[in-house]
């Protein structure tokens, strides 16, 4: 397996982290291919829990090589402070590389972000606020700056120079927010370049040599095919592309180097900021699944959106990633519910819809249609094999694999690395769907 691709398939929060530190025990590099510290990376080793929001999450492990690909967006602050925060863990960055051609996310990122969404007359889009959107705004737009410009003072100040005059006008004068200072900034940036300077480089160039040299690599995605910026429920996404399509031009990997996708998703589904989520519940069954799933951001803290499990964009998002296997996460949250629901359809209007995509704003009157099925009553935290978990947990699985189009090959049931079960079985390279 050269790459492989682990990617989520829902709205995010999937356990990615989980998913990546589990099998980065196998391979020597981890490359995260997109998305910024908007995202939040758990992982559990015993009693530690470690958040990782830039990092890609193979870097518990020792003989890591973890890198953050080009197609990331950089908040050098977050990258300091996570690399002191691990440090101070015990856990080395040395290895740590990332790319010269990934962007920066400058404070004027930030605060156009935080402005926006406090200006939304129609609510907003419900971001991180983390300066995700005018980030890769300015990248298409092709008035970035770069890790590689940190280390270029000269041009740094020129690339700074033409765009600051620019965000301070909207800033002060669109949103009534403070201007960023020149100067402060420049300074701040060229002490960025020099933390980092021996970390800043061609990752491309590694991957392609680590893959030369017979190596193999997870790609890590951050956020899920629902917030893809093409693919998801459009405006309510983020502004990169999570999607496996989005692992190559993210990491400098080719198409046929990949020979793997691995696509996470939770029992059941939860979304965080605004946006629709046709399962969601706002019953007690919506709020033991946010209460007992510990639905709360790892970003920002905020209560997740909980509800059912929706069959109908998960299996648009096997199709578009074309997941070779699933992750099943959270399986053990189910854990004592007496029915349990998945949407198979939605009626929109009085029509009976079983594709995907709709209209976002059909989307929003859409009432799902559900199967329902028997749920279970013992603890699966301890359970490690698929035979000695409940008859119901396994029909319920197996719907999942039949109706997302293709099968699971791990299920895991708590947020350790050992709640884990390696489905046996052959893993077909491209999915039936
Ligand atoms: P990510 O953004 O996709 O990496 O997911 P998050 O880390 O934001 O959210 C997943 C949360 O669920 C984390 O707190 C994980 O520790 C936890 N988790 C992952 N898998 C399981 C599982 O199977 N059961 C339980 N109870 N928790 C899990
Ligand atoms: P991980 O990698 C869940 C959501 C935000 C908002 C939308 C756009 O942990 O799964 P942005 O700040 O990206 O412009 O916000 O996307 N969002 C996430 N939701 N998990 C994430 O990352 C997310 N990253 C962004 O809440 O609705
Ligand atoms: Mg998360």
């Amino acid at each position: 397996m050269p790459a492989t691709v682990i990617c989520g398939l829902q709205w995010g929060d999937e356990g990615k982290g989980k998913a990546t530190d589990l099998l980065a025990a196998a391979v020597s590099v981890v490359v995260r291919y997109q998305g910024g510290d908007n995202a939040g990376h758990t992982v559990v080793v015993g009693d530690e829990v470690f958040k990782l929001h830039l990092i890609p999450s193979g870097v518990l492990h020792e003989h890591i090589t973890p890198i953050i690909g080009p197609g990331v967006v950089v908040n050098p602050r977050t990258l300091l402070a996570e690399m002191a925060m691990l440090k101070k863990r015990g856990i080395a960055t040395d290895k740590l590389r990332v790319s010269a051609a990934a962007h920066v996310i400058m404070p004027y990122h930030v605060a156009l972000d935080t402005a926006r969404e406090g200006a939304a007359t129609d609510g907003g889009i419900g971001t991180t606020k983390r300066g995700i959107g005018p980030a890769y705004g300015d990248r298409a737009g092709r008035v970035g700056v770069r890790m590689g410009d940190l280390l270029e003072p000269d041009l740094l100040r020129r690339r700074l120079a033409a765009v600051v005059e620019e965000k301070n006008a909207l800033l002060v004068g669109a949103y009534g927010a403070a201007p960023v200072d020149l100067e402060a900034l420049y300074e701040e940036a060229v002490g960025w370049g020099e933390q980092l300077a021996d970390k800043i480089t061609d990752t491309t160039a590694l991957v392609q040599r680590a893959l030369a040299d017979g190596e193999h690599m997870l790609l890590e995605g951050a956020q899920g095919t629902m917030l893809d910026l093409d693919h998801g429920t459009y405006p309510y996404v983020t502004s990169s592309n999570p999607v496996a399509g989005g692992a190559c031009t993210g990491s400098g990997v080719g198409p046929l180097q990949i020979d793997e996708v691995l696509g996470i998703l939770k029992a059941y589904s939860t979304r965080v900021g605004a946006g629709p989520l046709p399962t969601e519940l706002k019953d007690a069954v919506g709020e033991h699944l946010t209460e007992v799933g510990r639905e709360y951001g790892t970003t920002t803290g905020r209560r997740r959106r909980s509800g059912w499990l929706d069959l109908m964009p998960l299996r648009f998002a096997v199709q578009v990633n074309s997941a070779s296997s699933l992750m099943l996460n959270k399986l053990d949250i189910l854990t004592g519910l007496p029915q349990l629901k998945m949407c198979v359809a939605y009626r929109v209007d009085g029509r009976l819809v079983d594709s995907w995509p709709l209209p976002v704003a059909q989307l929003e009157r859409a009432e799902p249609v559900y199967e329902t099925f028997d749920g279970w009553t013992e603890d699966l935290g301890g359970v490690r094999s698929i035979a000695e978990l409940p008859k119901q947990t396994r029909r319920y699985m197996a719907a999942i694999e039949e109706r997302a189009g293709a099968p699971i090959s791990v299920v895991s049931l708590g947020p350790e690395r050992n709640q884990t079960i390696r489905v046996d079985g052959p893993r077909p390279v491209r999915s039936a769907a």
